[in-house]
């Protein structure tokens, strides 16, 4: 029986030998993914095991905290604290990272999470899913803040695990991006999907169309044209998709392709965007490059951005490689005014003094 199945650990085992960092990543991963089957579990009880609802306490994002956010959190800073590989913590409902005592951790690496994201989908039975990035941590001295501040293209290790009629774990250590599902009655996360390729083309957009009037104008022009579909310039039409749960959008699109927005917009200036740049948008932009995919604010590769704060937040557009570089074409256009309908504020001005 199951004979000929690669589980998780034989998997990382096979793709991380060598340097003892290697096995101290793959010992991490299947640490993760044990925390990841802890969370699947609780999830799936939904009603039963009274973990549904919101508690009192906002977190430091200005959110209602659920029960499962904070079950969740719990889960994962419990798998960190022990085993002496994680020297330092941060994560999407902490304030601030967390350093591990060095008599329990002290470890190679700092581990940043968003423990359950799409959490508005826990009360309603939709997919929810946790997301992780790794990092290296300082050799000889406990981290600082500083240390998590790396670009994304820093990352050693980076995945998500959605919790929906199966539970998967998808990761990439910078060799592919594979999806594992777990098998609920033995308890191992199996490989399944090795070598995922996201589609270059694709017929089907995700985004929030209630922002329609925040978005800018490169923006409006691309969905706007999807919309229109085979009667304009795009020749086909399209599809949207919008799960409020940023790991199942990106999850169909490394199964399917697609493209993912959560564009800059005007509705709070204050924001950026509305993506954590190191719990979001760079793991996810990791496993996505890594599928052959990008992971763009539109105008900038995300993995290139020099964080400036941990809780920093981005515009994301992520997704199928023809659809993101026709999106930076557009923001292009539009920066740079050769779109007459859709160019910036700046470059309108200037051709009203020139007529
Ligand atoms: O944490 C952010 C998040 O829940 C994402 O998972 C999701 O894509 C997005 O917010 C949903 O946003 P909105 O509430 O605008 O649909």
């Amino acid at each position: 029986m199951h004979q000929g199945r690669t589980t998780l650990s034989k998997f990382l085992i096979q793709q991380l030998k060598g340097a003892p960092e290697q096995s101290d990543l793959a010992a991490l991963l299947v640490d993760i993914a044990a925390a990841v089957k802890a969370i699947s579990a609780m999830t799936a009880k939904g009603e039963l095991g009274g973990v549904l609802g919101s508690l009192d306490s906002i977190n430091v994002q200005g959110e209602t905290q659920k029960k499962l956010d904070l079950m969740s959190n719990q889960a994962f800073i419990n798998t960190f604290s022990t085993g002496g590989l994680v020297a330092g913590l941060a994560s999407e409902e902490n304030d601030d990272p967390v350093e591990i005592d060095p008599r329990d951790g002290g470890g190679r690496f700092l581990a940043l999470f968003d423990p359950l994201d799409g959490s508005s989908n826990i009360d309603v039975n939709v997919s929810v899913g946790s997301i992780f990035s790794v990092l290296r941590a300082p050799e000889g001295r406990a981290p600082v803040i500083t240390d998590y501040l790396r670009p994304g293209k820093n990352q050693l290790a980076a995945g998500y695990a959605i919790y929906g009629p199966s539970t998967m774990f998808v990761l990439t250590v910078g060799k592919g991006t594979h999806g594992f599902t777990l098998d609920r009655e033995v308890g191992n996360f199996i490989l399944t999907h090795p070598l995922l390729q996201i589609p270059e083309d694709t017929s089907e957009f995700a985004i929030n169309a209630s922002n329609e009037r925040f978005w800018e104008p490169p923006v409006q022009r691309y969905v706007a044209e999807c919309k229109n579909g085979s009667t304009d310039v795009r020749q086909r039409d399209f599809n949207m998709r919008w799960i409020a749960s940023m790991v199942a959008d990106i999850h169909r699109i490394l199964m399917r392709g697609g493209v993912f927005m959560y564009p800059r917009d005007t509705k709070d200036p204050s924001k950026e965007g509305r993506l954590r740049l190191m719990y979001e948008a760079n793991p996810m932009s990791f496993v996505v490059e890594q599928a052959g995919g990008i992971g763009s604010t539109g105008r900038r590769r995300i993995l290139d951005i020099e964080p400036e704060q941990i809780h920093q937040r981005v515009p994301v557009i992520i997704g199928s490689r023809n659809e993101v570089e026709r999106l930076e074409r557009y923001h292009r256009d539009y920066d740079s005014g050769i779109d007459e309908k859709y160019s910036s504020p700046l470059f309108q001005e200037r051709s009203l003094f020139a007529s």
